[in-house]
């Protein structure tokens, strides 16, 4: 037997319904938002991940899925989808068409970190990228959106961490004062931090290990290194949060694990998650369509980790599943007369099926018993004789005649009667 992959997981028709609810309000925000959906490749060019995420980031170091194409270019499965817009505006020139300013995607990405609750080998993001803008106005209508998302989904025990990295010249003199503290706290510091001194210090800040947090408590906060142009956008920025009541607090560690960004920087934990709690973040990467070869143009967006999301959505958002009918139709005349009303009832919009592989009524009881159908009309040559059906709620067992020519309006009229339709997903 060959199982599947490690991490990587099958959804099974039981889930669909949570993603539907997840994804639909994905969609329906984003638009409502003015971001319009672009889908970019499943796999790009590994260069492309180098040179925007950074050579010496775990996601680059450790857990991208690298494979040579048959030429022998070498290719790799995407591990976040902000890379593959930014190449995609450049390479389309995207940039000079206002419509396509606001993206949004939503889809699969690919990290080969161990599974564990919440991380996946193989998991969903939903991502906006809003590109062209330096005012931190952009910045907040994307934090609104992450928030709104969160809020209309009634996620539960959310905290918004704030921070900004400033600008790649910010930076530099933090640096260079952050590596005179760690130089000194080097004992303490795991073997991994270490390493990272010589290839990206500031990630030491974001380390989850106790005793490197104990050891960089009272390191030089980045914060006060901001020039004044930083410092005032990221200002611009709090105090939009606060026009919209978003809460957040300021986390002067909030490094994040991808090189592209600059100023603002955010990250939203959920506290019923676990160990893998981070369930959306993103921030400003001014500096990336540059770096990819474009025309230097400012950008700010998120991603989302749908499956986190899932794990937390109240199972009181999932609304009730759409009511739908099961054809009881046997004999010959009745098969014929069930198999014409399966397509009209069909062809109107209602959900309708049946079980071909049995033909008693018994049976086909049965079957829509164990299908938890909430309606069975039944058909069999008597009912076709005298042109009727029966129609049965499954749940309180009531029966009622119906005739057969008018079924199809008739059952149309009673489904959508007895459910409130705005609950359906
Ligand atoms: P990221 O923080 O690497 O950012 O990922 C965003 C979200 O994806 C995380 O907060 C988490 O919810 C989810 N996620 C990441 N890895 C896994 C995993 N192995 N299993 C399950 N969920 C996971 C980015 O990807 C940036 N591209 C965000 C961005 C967009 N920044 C600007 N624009």
């Amino acid at each position: 037997m060959i199982r599947g992959i490690k991490g990587v997981k099958d959804i099974p028709p039981s889930q669909m319904p949570k993603w539907y609810v997840v994804e639909g309000t994905a969609n329906r925000l984003a638009q409502a938002h003015g971001f319009k959906e672009i889908r970019i490749p499943i796999f790009e060019q590994t260069e492309l991940y180098v040179r925007s995420i950074g050579g010496a980031t775990d996601i680059v170091e450790k857990e991208m899925y690298t494979f040579p194409d048959r030429d022998g270019s070498s290719l790799t499965l995407r591990p976040e989808g902000t890379a593959g817009v930014v190449r995609a505006c450049i390479e389309h020139n995207f940039t000079n068409d206002p419509t396509c300013k606001k993206l949004y995607y939503i889809g699969p990405m690919f990290r080969h970190e161990r599974p564990q609750a919440g991380r996946f080998r193989q998991f969903h993001q939903f991502g906006v990228e809003m590109i062209g803008v330096t005012s931190p106005y952009a910045d907040i209508e994307v934090i609104a959106l992450l928030w709104r998302f969160f809020s209309s989904l009634e996620l539960p025990g959310l905290t918004l961490e704030m921070n900004s990295l400033g600008e790649p010249s910010d930076r530099q003199e933090y640096k260079e004062k952050l590596a005179v503290f760690l130089n000194k706290k080097l004992e303490d510091l795991c073997g991994n931090c270490r390493r990272r001194m010589t290839t990206n210090p500031l990630r030491i800040l974001d380390c989850k290990v106790p005793h490197c947090r104990t050891a960089t408590q009272d390191a030089p906060k980045l914060l006060d290194f901001l020039s004044p142009i930083s410092k005032d956008h990221f200002n611009q920025v709090l105090t939009g949060l606060d026009t919209l009541s978003i809460p957040y607090t300021l986390n002067p560690r909030l490094v994040r694990g991808l090189d592209y960004y600059s100023m603002t920087t955010f990250e939203v934990s959920c506290s019923s998650l676990g160990a893998q709690n981070a369930i959306g973040a993103g921030g400003r990467y001014d500096g990336l369509f540059e770096a990819l070869g474009g025309k230097p143009t400012p950008a700010v967006g998120f991603a989302i980790g749908l499956e986190r999301v899932l794990l937390a959505l109240p199972e009181a958002m999932v609304p009730a599943p759409k009511p739908w009918i099961f054809i009881a139709s046997f004999g010959q005349s009745g098969s014929r007369a069930g198999l014409s009303l399966l397509d009209s009832l069909r062809s109107n919009g209602i959900t309708a099926d049946t079980d071909h592989n049995v033909s008693s009524l018994k049976s086909l009881l049965r079957s829509a018993d164990r299908l938890s159908a909430p309606y069975v009309l039944i058909l069999g040559d008597d009912e076709v004789s005298q042109n009727q059906a029966i129609l049965r709620n499954m749940v309180t067992k009531v029966q009622e005649i119906i005739p057969l020519h008018t079924a199809s309006s008739h059952i149309k009229e009673h489904l959508t009667d007895l459910v409130d339709t705005k609950s359906f997903y």
